[in-house]
């Protein structure tokens, strides 16, 4: 069975916040901020539905399809706009679909989770799927906590996933979940992310190289073979020491949270798309779509770009 991705689109808000900006109202500074994860502004604004309506609106347009024809909609987000209804089926309205909606929170992962579903719905007779990771982090962030309020941000990205029955650009997954360490990055009813990031970020490293590694094998190819790495932007340093680790050179590896800061399940694609237009995506190629977050949840994937 073969899945193709159709198209692709995204969506930030036009808010940058720049680290000087956050510094004149917490105890931080750019330096740090920078050297430490890598992050130099992001986006603050919007919703997960606006964000991720217009997100998902022109993958649509990219992929040359009509509401008509998407089949489900799969909506990859942490931060829905309420707790009910889910945020999928005011997407879907807002686009004009008459398909099933609903949505996915595997956190950071979530929008590989959602592929991952989207995949199994096509392996089960749906033809077209619209997968969408829109999040509105910043809505949950304890603007005076400089432990979260310098890494996360809003912003959305979607896809078109089509079945092929001759070939495919999904050639392997490799997913996992430890609700053991759920503890380590939660959000409770009314509150703020809190996050124990030196434990995350070990666990992080872990279970990237982890699930990588299987996805590679499963996909019968080596590191040296993928041309590109698009991982869930988090920390630069993490996406170094995973690369490092996995034997993979830095350049390699698609970064955008210099712009965008963390947009959980709304980063992989936002780096997807800034890959594709950079004209670093080239037919034939390999490349890994790795992510992990609260959960902990993880996820990697193996494609082959057509
Ligand atoms: O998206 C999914 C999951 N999220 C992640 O993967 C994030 C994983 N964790 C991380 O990225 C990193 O652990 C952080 C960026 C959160 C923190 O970086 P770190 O290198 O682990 O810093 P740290 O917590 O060890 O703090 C180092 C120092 C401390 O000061 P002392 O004790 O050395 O004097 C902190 O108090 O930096 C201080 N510090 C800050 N200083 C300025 C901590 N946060 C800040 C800050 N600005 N925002």
């Amino acid at each position: 069975m073969g899945v193709r991705f159709k198209g692709w689109g995204v969506a930030v808000p036009e808010r940058i916040v720049t680290n000087d900006e956050l510094s004149k109202t917490l105890d931080t500074s750019d330096d740090w901020i920078a050297e430490r994860t890598g992050i130099r502004e992001r986006r603050i604004g919007g919703s997960a539905k606006s964000l991720g309506v217009l997100a998902g609106k022109r993958a649509m347009d990219d992929a040359f399809v009509d509401p008509a024809d998407i089949d489900f909609l799969v909506l990859a987000t942490t931060t829905p706009d309420r707790i009910a209804p889910a945020t999928a089926p005011m997407i879907a309205h807002e686009l004009g679909l008459s398909c099933p909606a609903m949505d996915v929170n595997a956190a950071c992962s979530g929008f590989m989770y959602a592929i991952r579903t989207a995949y199994g719905l096509l392996e089960t007779g749906n033809k077209r799927i619209l997968v969408i990771g829109a999040e509105h982090l910043s809505r949950w962030v304890d603007w005076n906590d400089r432990n979260m309020a310098v890494l996360l941000a809003d912003g959305a990205g979607a896809t078109v996933l089509e079945y092929d029955p001759n070939d495919t650009d999904l050639l392997s997954f490799s997913l996992g979940a430890d609700g053991s360490a759920a503890d380590l990055l939660t959000c409770e009813h009314g509150g703020f992310f809190e996050m124990d990031g030196k434990e995350v970020f070990r666990r992080a490293v872990r279970v990237v190289v982890d699930s990588a590694e299987k996805a590679l094998e499963s996909a019968g190819i080596s590191a040296d073979d993928l041309s590109l790495v698009i991982p869930h932007q988090a920390n630069i340093r993490i996406i170094q020491a995973a690369t490092q680790r996995l034997g993979i050179e830095m350049e390699r590896a698609v970064v955008v949270l210099d712009r965008f800061g963390n947009t959980s399940s709304a980063s992989i694609p936002l780096a997807f798309d800034d890959a594709r237009q950079n004209g670093r995506i080239k037919p034939g190629e390999f490349a890994l779509l790795t992510g992990f977050g609260a959960g902990m949840t993880w996820a990697s994937a193996i494609i082959r770009w057509s």
